[in-house]
């Protein structure tokens, strides 16, 4: 369907047209003044210079042209120039109408449909998920779905970091404690045992030990790094511990990314890169774009337009380790080779620009993607506290993401209680995971990615304000009085609309009418905020109607039938939404 603003545009054009005005200049915007009107055209302003003529005559002339529109109850034009718009009813009605009828509500099929990898979550295997995974995971799984409804061919890959120093790190203190294991003796020719020399709560022990050691004993962290090469060149015991370490933390991951409703297409790792590796360097080296220096190889990436200094993207360090940079190489020459990407997305915190926009110019210059694809990092801004610092526990630690879950649900829970003494204990606890996961989520999500916010839990989980809680109350609300239309006998298929009886009702359907644009508008800059800009727009326009009009107990059966069709598309919309923002309402709160 052709976007709203568009259709009202093109009737601003011809107006302008017919009297004699250059077309383009009917472009109408939403009104900065909506107690004046509805949308407004500042074109005569700018066509005053072109034809020499006050801008107000010119804008007289077009008013004059649109006296008797279809689309416009009234036009007017009014000092020094503005053209005042305000829409006939019927005119609204009708695109609602439309929405009602047609395909995710009149957004239309891509021109062309594009292949593309969004790549999100991003945990290093074997430290637990903490606060800081909550963003790339959030902000990642609404791109992805954003893209996807949008027509597209869309693959989540989680990317795991699963050939990091952490790696080498956990099997360095394991040869400290048990050097007697069977996987450090290079003699060993037999069978691995089938069962981890650790457990989970075990790794989760020895982690931070051997982190800390390794600060502060150089020649403990110089074991850990060669650990990793021996890890990378496939090294029979270190393979084997490596595969413990990924088949003991994986199930943990999993969970904690099915708590956040986040599912990816993909589980694949930087290890995944390792065998294409050689391929990739080989590759590097044959297009001439790489040099030594200082031992490691290297490719020079900085442009003449830069501003800043772009340092070289090292590829293999002296020890011929490869690098986080030559991982993610090998990663995308993957993607163009088995998933044909048109667009590789990333989502990793905004500190990994440079990283990206190396990696990025490198896959460019040695051809690993073609020149039409387009690759994008989405550098996302830090999750702080209320004391604007990053957020922690109380104690001052990293808090664990699954702790700030529970925290959340533990809040919304209490809230559900406080308000609903009826409810069973049961009921209770899923609506708080819930309403805990919207919380969570919109908290997030309807900041902008690339800045910082605070994550505030009592303004998060509060049923007022730009909240996720507030859209989900407004949510149910609606199948609240669906629900008991039904009661009365009433059917919600099938039901016509009605111009709008009152100016809120009006309101209303003109945010409706706005979806489609919006949501393209989502698409094309990849911001999940948008939709919850939109969202809480559109919520309160639903409330601001539903306390002024008395819907269940109007008496005129056409009228309620009429409202009852805006509240399901109300409701579908707002749904829609919210899992493009990747959660749900629940059917009663
Ligand atoms: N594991 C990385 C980190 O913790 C994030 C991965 C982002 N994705 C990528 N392809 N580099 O910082």
């Amino acid at each position: 369907m052709k976007k709203f603003l568009d259709l009202i545009s093109d009737e601003v054009k011809k107006g302008f047209g017919l009297a004699g005005y250059e077309e383009e200049l009917g472009r109408v915007t939403v009104s900065n003044r909506p107690d004046l009107c509805e949308y407004q055209c500042n074109g005569a302003m700018a066509g005053a210079k072109k034809y020499h003529k006050a801008p107000l005559l010119i804008a007289q002339d077009v008013a004059q042209k649109l006296s008797d529109s279809q689309v416009f109850e009234e036009v007017s034009a009014v000092a020094p120039g503005f053209l005042n718009l305000k829409l006939q009813r019927s005119f609204v009605r009708a695109y609602v109408e439309s929405m009602a009828q047609t395909e995710k509500f009149g957004l239309e099929a891509p021109e062309a449909v594009q292949n593309i990898v969004v790549d999100y979550g991003g945990p290093n295997v074997a430290k637990p998920l903490h606060v800081g995974h909550l963003r790339s995971a959030a902000i990642g799984e609404s791109i992805k779905r954003i893209c996807r409804y949008c027509g597209h061919q869309v693959t989540g890959d989680v990317h795991l970091g699963d050939w990091g120093l952490q790696m080498g790190l956990i099997i360095t203190e394991l040869k400290l404690r048990k050097p007697e294991l069977p996987y450090f003796d290079e003699a060993y020719e037999g069978d691995y045992p089938a069962e981890a020399p650790f457990t989970m709560a075990e790794l989760e022990e020895i982690y931070p030990a051997a982190s800390a050691r390794s600060k502060t004993d150089a020649a403990y962290k110089q074991e850990a790094m060669e650990a990793v090469v021996k890890i990378q060149k496939g090294v029979r015991g270190y393979h084997a511990l490596w595969k413990h370490i990924m088949d003991i933390s994986l199930p943990d991951v999993k969970k904690n990314y099915a708590d956040l409703d986040v599912e990816f297409d993909l589980w694949k790792g930087e290890s995944d890169a390792g065998p294409l590796i050689p391929e990739v360097v080989e590759l590097l080296e044959k297009s001439g774009l790489t040099y030594e220096s200082e031992g490691a190889l290297v490719v020079d990436v900085k442009e003449e337009t830069d501003t800043k200094e772009i340092p070289p993207c090292i590829i293999l360090k002296s020890d011929g380790a490869a690098l986080y940079a030559t991982t993610d190489l090998a990663t995308i020459k993957d993607r163009m080779d088995s998933l044909q990407a048109d667009s590789l997305i990333y989502l990793a915190d905004k500190r990994q620009e440079m990283h990206f926009l190396q990696v990025f110019r490198v896959a460019r210059k040695a051809g690993i993607v073609s020149p039409e694809t387009k690759m994008k990092h989405i550098g996302f801004g830090t999750m702080n506290g209320k004391d604007g610092k990053p957020f922690k526990t109380r104690e001052g630690g990293v808090m664990r993401l699954e702790y700030l879950i529970r925290d959340v649900n533990e809040e919304m829970y209490r809230k559900i209680m406080e308000s609903r003494h009826e409810i069973s204990e049961e009921e209770a606890r899923r609506t708080a995971k819930t309403i805990g996961l919207a919380a969570i989520k919109y908290g997030d999500l309807s900041n902008q990615a690339g800045k910082d916010y605070i994550f505030d839990v009592d303004r998060f989980t509060s049923f007022e304000g730009d909240t996720g809680p507030y859209i989900l109350y407004t949510i149910v609300r609606i199948k609240s009085i669906l629900g008991k239309y039904q009661e009365q006998g009433g059917g919600l298929e099938g039901l016509a609309f009605k111009d709008a009886q009152n100016a809120p009702e009006k309101e209303l359907m003109m945010k409706l009418c706005g979806f489609n644009e919006m949501m393209e508008g989502a698409f094309a800059e990849t911001a999940p905020h948008r939709i919850c800009a939109y969202l809480y727009d559109l919520a309160n326009a639903f409330n601001k109607f539903y306390h002024e009009t008395k819907i269940l107990t109007e008496e005129d059966a056409d009228k309620k039938a009429g409202w009852i069709a805006l509240l399901v598309l109300t409701r579908n919309v707002l749904e829609t939404c919210i899992d493009l923002l990747g959660f749900s309402a629940p059917e009663r709160m």
